[in-house]
């Protein structure tokens, strides 16, 4: 899978990338990660990216032409199969779509910022707006980074355990369940009998029961879809 993800500020985005699950995808080639720089495709001298919003109001607006520019050069090379822009008002990012979006081959994130983008960008370029959440960011930097974790981890053979994405909480609409290591008993909470039995049907069990127990307790509307 190749990432592209257009920035005005590629240095916010980059360590996420140089630790742990992503550093490792990245150097088994499961995944190839490129930042483009907005500004290197501004043709002023200011290098600007913005301008003030037609009918006034606060706040600056990202002009369309760097954004094509970027966008127009990366679709000569290779065929993408989404263009995502990182916005307030996207769908909701979950699960499926991280599932979905993990079997792409050519993905471009789009990261907003200001105001956001000129509205003939979404119209032109854009297949998929995804938010992270209902709070508002300074930038589309962060939950592009996000989003990209949450794809790289299900690329098979980027986990080391390939069962262990599988287990995730929302894999099944359902939240995990509690896990234990060693020791046994720490400060009078014990771990439960049935995990030291190695009766693995009962265990698969409990778990799927405990899993039930603590989605209907936090996330209720999870069990209704
Ligand atoms: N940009 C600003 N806020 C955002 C959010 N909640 N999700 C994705 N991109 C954003």
């Amino acid at each position: 899978m190749r990432i592209d993800i257009i920035t005005v500020l590629p240095e916010l985005l980059r360590s996420p990338f140089e630790a742990s699950i992503l550093k490792r995808a990245i150097e088994a080639d499961l995944v190839e990660v490129h930042f483009h720089n907005l500004r290197d495709y501004t043709t002023d001298n200011y290098k600007s990216i913005d301008d003030t919003q037609f009918g006034g109001g606060a706040g600056m607006v990202m002009s369309i032409e760097p954004i094509d520019k970027c966008i127009t050069k990366l679709k000569e090379a290779r065929t993408y199969d989404e263009v995502i822009y990182m916005t307030p008002d996207g769908e909701t990012l979950n699960q499926g779509i991280a599932n979905h979006l993990s079997l792409k081959q050519n993905i471009i994130i789009l990261c907003g910022h200001y105001k956001g983008v000129d509205q003939r960008v979404r119209d032109l370029f854009i297949t998929k707006e995804i938010s992270i959440g209902d709070y508002v960011l300074s930038g589309g930097e962060l939950g592009a980074a996000v989003l990209c974790d949450a794809i790289i981890r299900l690329i098979p053979g980027v986990l080391g355990n390939e069962t262990s994405a599988l287990t995730d909480s929302f894999q099944d609409n359902l939240l995990a369940p509690p896990i234990y290591t060693k020791p046994r008993s720490y400060k009078g909470l014990d771990v439960p009998e049935v995990l030291l039995t190695g009766h693995a049907a009962n265990i698969d069990k409990w778990r799927e029961d405990q899993a039930y127990k603590r989605t209907k307790e936090r996330r209720p509307d999870l069990l209704d879809d």
